[in-house]
């Protein structure tokens, strides 16, 4: 057995879900526990697990044929420890006492979270409060600082491509524009990727307000060239130019008239050119699942890479992919921010060069 700083460690997978958790679970556990003999503690429930200190050993068989299972076996929820309630100026100090609390009783040396940026930020948080944390990069969105992707990522874009795969065929048939809605949060990574993968022929990225005449001219020019149907990839946090100039309050407003931005893009689409128009909002199936086998090949790599942190005592930090290397970067890092997609990124020209409208004005 090789030597340890870390003899017992809490692990937890909090946010929402994604493909490749138990991957990244098994990828972390494995190494820990035959290599370095530690002792794990499986946290139920994303953070809520530790607060109500709902947690308990983890054997080998419990991280044993879990690499292809989607979900997590630890079970996920959205817990916050650090948010301030409505109407509350101060900090939810009892979550972060029983946190804090509970960390010591279980007896823990490090907690492992698996999480998005919500999850990385409040584990840096929980570093700054005095404990040992390492984190491990999680989302279909793909939008954590510090690492090039995220796992769950792949996923998510191999669903999402077949499901516009699906959508060409039945958009040809009834001779449609089929817009579909495409998850990514605040940011546009898994709608791009989609988008190019298969074939979109507009892409609405929340980086770049959209501008429905532009759209418009681009669908009708394909229409009048004689190709009889459309696909337009919408991120579910696309804007449009004018909503952009728009408060909080009005934007609210703006927003609720619909049930999600793709209803309002095809709603659009069927006013400003007469072209009939359907909507696909794709959701929570681009979570669900088996991991794509990339996926798997890099929750596993960043969950070995969480055990070597843990056996050498590197606390407050995250591993991540940095080109086509396994490293970590510290919890500061992602904490705090999101990763939107860059104006001059090589994919968005890529798309615009085969033909793709990002729907921004033309002039
Ligand atoms: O962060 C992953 C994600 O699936 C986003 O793409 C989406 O906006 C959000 O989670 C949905 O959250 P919830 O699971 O809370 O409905």
């Amino acid at each position: 057995m090789k030597s340890s700083a870390t003899k017992i460690f809490g692990i937890l997978t909090a946010g929402g879900d994604c493909p490749g958790l138990n991957a990244a679970i098994r990828g972390v556990c494995r190494p820990a526990y035959d290599r370095y003999g530690m002792t794990i503690v499986g946290i139920a429930n994303g953070y809520r697990g530790l607060i109500d200190e709902d947690a308990r050993i983890l054997r080998p068989e419990d991280f044993s044929g879990i690499l292809t299972r989607g979900g997590t076996i630890l079970g996920a929820s959205r817990e916050k420890p650090f948010k301030r309630t409505a109407g509350d100026d101060e900090v939810s100090g009892d979550k972060v006492k029983a946190i804090k609390d509970n960390y010591r009783k279980l007896g823990l040396d490090c907690l492992v979270v698996l999480g998005g940026n919500g999850t990385n930020t409040t584990a840096y948080l929980l570093a700054q409060e005095g404990l040992n944390v390492v984190g491990l990069p999680k989302t279909i969105d793909n939008d954590i600082v510090g690492t090039d992707r995220t796992f769950g990522f792949h996923s998510a874009l191999a669903i999402a491509t077949e499901a516009i795969d699906r959508l060409h065929s039945t958009a040809e048939s009834h001779k449609r524009v089929m817009v579909i809605e495409i998850m990514g949060h605040k940011v546009g990574w898994l709608a791009l990727y989609a988008g190019v993968a298969g074939g979109g022929d507009v892409i609405l990225l929340p980086e770049i307000p959209y501008d429905i005449k532009a759209i418009a001219r681009h669908l009708n020019e394909r229409a009048e060239s004689g190709r009889t149907f459309s696909i337009v990839v919408v991120a579910e946090g696309a804007v449009s130019t004018e909503e952009e100039k728009m408060d909080k309050k009005e934007r609210k407003k703006y927003r609720d008239q619909f049930p999600s931005v793709g209803y309002r893009v095809a709603r659009e689409i069927e006013g400003e050119t007469g072209l009939e128009t359907r909507c696909t909002v794709l959701g929570y199936v681009q979570r669900g699942g088996i991991p794509s086998a990339s996926d798997r090949v890099l929750a596993t790599s960043l969950g070995t890479a969480a055990a070597d942190l843990l056996a050498r005592g590197e606390y407050g930090r995250m591993a991540a992919l940095q080109g086509s290397e396994i490293t970590s970067v510290d919890l500061g890092v992602p904490a705090g921010k999101i990763k939107p997609v860059p104006r001059d990124h090589y994919m968005i020209d890529t798309a615009v060069a085969v033909g793709t409208c990002m729907g921004q004005p033309q002039p």
